[in-house]
């Protein structure tokens, strides 16, 4: 079901594709949803539309961002690929996985790359933004469509809640299927480096590569390998309390599995314990919760395992964002 929330908002429909088309090539910003969160999509090659997302999202900083791409041929001549990034390019795209790759011709701007000779690539499996890519014909970055430092968009209700009109096409494709941003490996090198924790969980990589993968500390604050792992992010205003094994008078509880006993707001991430339910939930609990008034949200534990790190990651980081 559709939800027409300002005029931006359109349906995932031809004549809506073609209209985020038309915004990107006037070096507008489109929202198109992928399959791990929405994005916020401009033109690549254009730093006047790049600055705009920025800008929009009040970036405290030029944070590089991520460019999406539709073909495998396109991909290989923005980035370069070594061995480990065809297996990877091979066993996970389309889909939730971002490559770091050393950066070769001229169709991202510098701005975009926040300056570095290095770029993050992605081919995503979503109809709506491979529909928009095809049609598009060149690379668009994008990144999560949400204001800097706060909770990611999964719906097009949540990109409409942060940045109302300043953006100028919304493509509402429902709730988003993994719900956490893709996962991003350093494979500028022919050993991989998970960068951010993601749709797609360490278990998995390691399991389909055929090896360990290192991981580089996520809370190095002095040298942050991937500068959107600078650790206060994803923050709700509400603050967070983890690991909750019981809930206090006036805090809102974001349960997983059978929930503790609360007097305030419940909402569980996956009343089976099913963590790729509780990914595809997070975000869009996180902000319900930060709406109700409560002082505070207890979390209930997660398991630290598959999807589950890339979910305690994500509410570590809440916490120390919300407490600032
Ligand atoms: O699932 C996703 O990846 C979503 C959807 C929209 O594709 N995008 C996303 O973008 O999460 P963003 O900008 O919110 O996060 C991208 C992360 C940032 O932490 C950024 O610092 C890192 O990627 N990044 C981008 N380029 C990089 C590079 N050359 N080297 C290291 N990290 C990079
Ligand atoms: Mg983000």
């Amino acid at each position: 079901m559709q939800t027409m929330l300002n005029s931006a908002n359109v349906v995932p429909d031809e004549a809506g594709f073609r209209r985020a088309v038309e915004v990107l090539r006037a070096g507008g910003l489109a929202a198109l949803p992928t399959e791990t969160v929405y994005g916020l999509a401009a033109d690549a090659a254009n730093p006047l539309a790049v600055a705009k997302i920025y800008a929009t999202k009040q970036r405290p900083q030029f944070n590089p961002l991520i460019a999406h791409v539709a073909t495998l041929d396109q991909v290989q001549s923005i980035g370069k690929f070594n061995q480990l990034a065809l297996l990877c390019a091979e066993k996970f795209w389309p889909g939730p996985l971002t490559l770091v790759l050393p950066y070769q011709g001229n169709a991202i701007c510098d701005l975009a790359r926040a300056g570095l000779d290095t770029i993050a690539l992605r081919i995503p499996s979503h109809p709506a933004i491979r529909a928009v890519l095809s049609e598009y014909g060149g690379p668009l970055v994008a990144p999560s469509a949400n204001r800097s430092g706060h909770v990611s968009a999964t719906s097009a209700a949540h990109v409409a809640a942060d940045f109302g009109n300043a953006i100028d096409i919304i493509i509402d494709g429902g709730p988003t299927e993994f719900g956490l941003e893709s996962t991003i490996i350093d494979a500028t090198t022919d050993i991989p480096v998970i960068l951010r924790e993601g749709a797609i969980s360490v278990e998995r990589l390691e399991k389909m590569l055929g090896r360990k993968i290192e991981h580089r500390n996520l809370y190095d604050l002095q040298n942050p390998s991937s500068p959107g792992q600078l650790s206060a992010h994803y923050a709700t205003t509400t603050p967070l309390r983890l690991n909750a094994a019981h809930a206090e008078a006036g805090e809102a509880l974001l349960a997983f599995g059978k929930p503790l006993a609360a007097k305030n707001a419940i909402l569980n991430l996956s009343e089976n314990s099913d963590l790729g339910e509780a990914a595809a939930n997070l975000f869009a609990h996180l902000r319900a919760l930060d709406e109700t008034g409560a002082k505070t949200i207890a979390v209930m534990p997660v398991p630290d395992y598959g999807l589950g790190a890339a979910i305690n990651d994500r509410l570590r980081r809440a916490a120390l964002g919300s407490n600032q």
